[in-house]
């Protein structure tokens, strides 16, 4: 038997084996929805609201305020399910919709902050978020500096945010420690600092997995999974293909085949 027919059979039937493989079972259950809390600083919110720094608190584009008591005491930020990738152990990416914007000191200071996303890798967590941050403290010129895609702050994951159940988990992450950006923007907290009364939440709703997920659905895990397959793509066609495959491979003719499938035509 020529090399390319050993190669030919041996194609045909790993393609047989891996259509006939059992689903893995973190692809059970996929991400539906779900929201991140930051609250900065509990500190930091407090002093915004204070009469003397003449504050205005903002949040859009799906972000919204957390009122207690009449006073915002955090901030909370849609997931957006699209844009989230988390691998099996529950690392990678959670893309977080919103902005929002803190001002004060009649212009002397002004705070804006989107595009977050919280970053997990193993223990570690970032919440990056891209920046603008005009003003001065008293006595300094007024400057403003911008960041992209920037390290805010990080916290510690005890436990991974991956899940194979079906439901809501939630998460909270305290304390957070300020980053080199963190500093930029706050200025008062130093890179290092560890702010105990700085808090990041966060809520996944997971769903049992549709048998007519869309292509690559996300996971809990992460793990893309295919498109199912219709019509004339459909599994048991792509099994007989492979079977027929490996027939003609060993040399058995098309019209014998043809013959014993009706309505079959070799692909060949
Ligand atoms: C971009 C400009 C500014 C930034 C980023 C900023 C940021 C901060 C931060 C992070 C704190 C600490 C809050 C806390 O955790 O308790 C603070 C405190 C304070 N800031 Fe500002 N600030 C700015 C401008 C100003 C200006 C212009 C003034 C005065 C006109 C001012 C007056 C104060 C005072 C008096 C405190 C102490 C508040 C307290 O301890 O109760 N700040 N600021």
């Amino acid at each position: 038997m020529s090399r390319t027919s050993s190669l030919a059979i041996a194609t045909a039937a790993a393609t047989a084996a891996s259509l006939l493989a059992p689903i893995a079972h973190a692809d059970t259950v996929q991400l539906e929805s779900g929201a991140a809390t930051w609250n900065m600083k509990a500190s930091f919110l407090k002093y915004i609201q204070a009469p003397f720094v003449a504050g205005t608190i903002t949040a859009s584009e799906g972000a919204e305020k957390v009122v207690e008591g009449g006073k915002v005491t955090n901030f909370s930020f849609p997931v957006n399910t699209a844009g989230t990738k988390l691998d099996n152990n529950g690392n990678g990416t959670i893309d977080l919709d919103g902005a929002v914007r803190v001002e004060g000191h009649h212009g002397a200071m002004d705070i804006q902050l989107s595009d977050l996303k919280l970053l997990i890798n193993g223990t570690e967590g970032i919440l990056q978020a891209d920046y603008v941050r005009t003003g001065a403290m008293p006595g300094n010129e007024t400057t403003t500096s911008t960041g992209d895609d920037k390290p805010i702050m990080t916290f510690t994951v005890p436990n991974s945010v991956a899940t194979d159940k079906a439901g809501e988990q939630s998460f909270t992450f305290t304390p957070t420690t300020v980053t080199e950006d963190g500093e930029i923007i706050f200025e008062s907290y130093k890179k290092g600092d560890v702010l105990d009364d700085g808090t990041v939440g966060l809520t996944l709703k997971y769903s049992e997995k549709k048998d007519d997920a869309p292509s690559g659905t996300q996971t809990p895990g992460g793990a893309k999974t295919p498109a199912p397959q219709t019509g004339s793509g459909s599994s048991t066609g792509a099994v007989v293909a492979a079977v027929v495959a490996v027939l003609a491979a060993l040399g058995i003719g098309g019209a014998l085949i043809s013959g014993l499938i009706p309505g079959f035509k070799l692909p060949l």
